[in-house]
C-alpha cells in the first residue's frame, strides 16, 4: 500500500513494521518520531501500527519538504556528484496517512530544516526513532536531538548507515563518543538498527 509515497525497498519496510510491533510487546513507552518523511511512505506504515497501539502513541514528522540540503566533503564524493532529490510533497504525506486510516489527531507534522525546528519542539519519551536524513550533518543533529528521549528497550533505526558514507561516520562518531555498546543490526545492505541498552535494574528482570 505504501509503494509509490517511498523510497525504501520491503526489507525495510517490513523491519519497521516488526519494530513498531515490538515496542508493543516490549511497553516501551513513547511516541515514535520519523527524521526524513520525503513522501510519508514509511511513516504512514509506522503510524499504522503505532497509533493503534494500547500505549496510546503519537507520530512526529520532521522534513524540510524541500528536498535534502546539500552533502558536505563529509559525505563524501559519490554523494556530492549524485544530485539527490528527495524533494517530499505534503499533499501526497496526507494522501497515505488518509488510505491508511491514520487519524490525523495522532499526527504532528513539523516542516522546515532540522537546525531550525529541532531546538523548539518537545516530543517528550521516544518508543522508536527513525532517521532517513542521508547525510552526516543531518544524521548528527537527530541522533544529538532525540537520542536522549529515546526509553530504554526502545530503537533507533538508521536507514542510510550503509549507502551513504557520512551516515555511518555520523552514526560510529555518535556512539564511540557516548561510549554506547550497542549491536548494529543488519536489515539489508544500507539499513541498521539497535536497541538502547535497558537499565541495569530492568536488565536483570
Ligand atoms: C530519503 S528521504 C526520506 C525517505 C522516506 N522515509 C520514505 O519513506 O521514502 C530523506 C528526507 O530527509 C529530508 N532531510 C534531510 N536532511 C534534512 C534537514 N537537515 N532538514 C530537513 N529535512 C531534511 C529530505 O527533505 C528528504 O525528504
Amino acid at each position: 500500500m505504501v509503494r509509490g509515497y517511498t523510497a525504501l525497498l520491503p526489507l525495510r519496510l517490513a523491519s519497521l513494521h516488526k519494530l513498531c510491533r515490538e515496542i508493543d510487546t516490549l511497553s516501551v513507552p513513547g511516541d515514535v518520531v520519523e527524521c526524513g518523511v520525503y513522501n510519508g511512505g514509511s511513516a504512514a506504515l509506522m503510524a499504522s501500527v503505532c497509533t493503534r497501539s494500547p500505549l496510546n502513541r503519537s507520530v512526529w514528522l520532521f522534513d524540510s519538504f524541500e528536498g535534502l540540503p546539500e552533502p558536505t566533503e563529509k559525505d563524501g564524493d559519490k554523494a556530492r556528484a549524485c544530485g539527490w532529490w528527495c524533494h517530499g510533497d505534503l499533499s501526497k504525506v496526507r494522501t497515505i496517512f488518509q488510505k491508511l486510516g491514520v487519524p490525523e489527531s495522532c499526527i504532528h507534522i513539523v516542516k522546515g530544516w532540522f537546525q531550525d525546528t529541532f531546538p523548539s519542539v518537545r516530543t517528550g519519551d521516544i518508543a522508536l526513532l527513525h532517521i532517513d536524513a542521508d547525510w552526516y550533518e543531518s544524521v548528527k543533529l537527530c541522533l544529538e536531538r532525540f537520542y536522549d528521549s529515546v526509553q530504554p528497550g526502545g530503537f533507533v533505526v538508521i536507514d542510510d548507515y550503509g549507502h551513504w558514507e557520512g551516515c555511518k561516520k555520523a552514526t560510529d562518531e555518535f556512539l564511540r563518543n557516548r561510549s554506547l555498546d550497542v549491536t548494529l543490526t543488519r536489515v539489508d545492505y544500507t539499513g541498521r538498527y539497535f536497541q538502547k541498552p535497558l537499565k541495569p535494574a530492568q536488565a536483570q528482570m
